[in-house]
């Protein structure tokens, strides 16, 4: 039977939170916000179903806090709505927006936690869209301008912030595989969006820290790509998906390069300049977030755009998104991150967790075991790394509660805390007393 005894052997100055983002949970349909690109795609796509209620996080903000501060978590990372503060076209600043995040704010510092924001987890504002949203590089200027507010309006009250999640998944899911918002199926607006949101996060790396000395990281998600057998096929397909998945990100930020596989196939579709705007992308940072969940299967299949990979799932523990307990991904990317890119970098784990089907039984508990392994799992992998002397410094839980799993809508359940989206009353699962249990002595 699986515990989280492990949290016993971290060091005492290890940070243990938990982690959401804005559309996710706050519901956009109250306080003047404005439209992203995932009502639209929500519309289109995925028959309506939105963040408009979402968790009513809006309203019951100071209760969430409560939860996070009760379970003995030290910190808590969410993410700013674009939309919420500038929702219409003038730029003008919505009120409402402003209060609601220095509300936010206020109640996070009352209840003693610290605050890790993200300016950006994939709620772009609507109208950006109109004019090619992340596959024009406009959007980066916007998104600097967007940073420069966000510091001289709060970074009074942040010491650490992030500026982009999963650039990956901004800009492959979304634009190659279309199955995030805007939807978009197409190689050149993929490779564009690829350069285009690390332009942003290098602009804002520079525009953040004109205003305060506060520390600027990045968060990238990395899958561990396993070739299906050793057929040197698929291992070039699977260092092709990693060079995609993982490094093109990486290998930016820390090297100012993308890696040449990638390139053969993307390099026709980035700007001329590209090799300058790489000195932007690799201004230096002075954290890393990574964020994983699982692997993949990779085996060749050829394609007419040159991407000659398929991804296929294994045999291994699943969880409800279908994806494979594979915890040693995790303690490999980190040794990764440190060996390869940078020895000095603080390394966070910013999101790790599980969907699982969770449900109510007669006693009105909700026993997921199975998530108690997943984080026990990988909190273990931490750990080895930690004893390796890799400078990583927090995990945060994904997620505090069930939320909004884009394009899977309500029902893939992610939360320590089971949320009842009728009455959005909030009912913790057996692995947020786990937590507790560990982090409260
Ligand atoms: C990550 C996202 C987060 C959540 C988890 C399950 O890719 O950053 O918003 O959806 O996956």
């Amino acid at each position: 039977m699986h515990n989280l005894s492990v949290i016993q052997e971290f060091p005492s100055d290890f940070i243990f939170g938990v982690a959401t983002s804005s559309y996710q949970i706050e519901g956009n349909k109250n306080g003047d916000c404005g439209l992203s690109i995932w009502d639209d795609f929500a519309r289109k796509k995925l028959n309506g179903i939105d963040g408009k209620e979402a968790c009513r996080h809006l309203d019951f903000f100071k209760e969430d806090i409560k939860l996070i501060k009760d379970a003995g978590f030290k910190s808590y990372r969410f993410s700013f709505s674009w939309p919420r503060l500038f929702p219409e076209k003038n730029q003008k600043l919505n009120n409402l927006g402003l209060d609601f995040y220095n509300r936010l704010l206020d109640e996070i510092h009352k209840q003693e936690l610290e605050p890790y924001p993200t300016l950006y987890h994939w709620d772009l504002p609507i109208r950006f869209q109109d004019q090619g949203g992340w596959t024009n590089k406009d959007t980066a200027k916007y998104f600097s301008d967007f940073a420069l507010f966000i510091a001289e309006h709060f970074s009074d009250r942040y010491n650490k912030i992030a500026t982009i999640n999963e650039p990956w998944c901004v800009s492959w899911l979304s634009h190659y595989l279309g199955e995030h918002a805007p939807g978009i199926k197409d190689l050149r607006s993929a490779a564009q969006a690829m350069h285009n949101i690390l332009y942003a996060h290098g602009l804002a790396v520079t525009a953040l820290k004109s205003i305060s000395s506060s520390e600027v990281g990045i968060v990238l998600n990395n899958e561990y790509a396993s070739p299906i057998n050793d057929d040197p096929n698929n291992i070039d397909a699977a260092n092709l998906f990693d060079a995609i998945y993982n490094r093109w990100f990486s290998d930016a930020i820390f090297l100012g390069k993308y890696p040449e596989i990638a390139l053969e196939v993307l390099g026709k579709y980035l700007p001329s300049e590209f090799r300058d705007d790489l000195k932007i992308i690799s201004t230096p940072i002075d954290w890393l977030g990574l964020n994983y969940y699982t692997r993949s299967l990779i085996k060749n299949y050829k394609s007419n755009d040159g991407i000659n990979y398929e991804c296929l799932r294994g045999d291994l523990k699943k969880t409800d998104m279908d994806w494979e307990f594979y915890p040693q991904g995790l303690g490999y990317f980190i040794e990764r991150i440190h060996n390869e890119y940078n020895k000095k970098i603080p390394i966070y784990i910013t999101e790790n967790g599980m969907a699982n089907k969770d449900f109510l039984n007669e006693k009105n508990e909700i026993i997921d075991l199975d998530r108690i392994e997943y984080f026990d799992l990988h909190l273990k992998e931490v750990l080895k790394c930690l004893n390796k002397g890799i400078p990583i410094k927090g995990y945060f839980a994904w997620s505090l509660m069930d939320n909004y799993e884009w394009s899977f809508g309500y029902e893939k359940r992610f939360g320590m805390v089971y949320v009842d989206y009728q009455s959005f009353k909030r009912i913790p699962k057996k692995s947020y007393y786990e937590f507790q249990k560990y982090l409260c002595v």
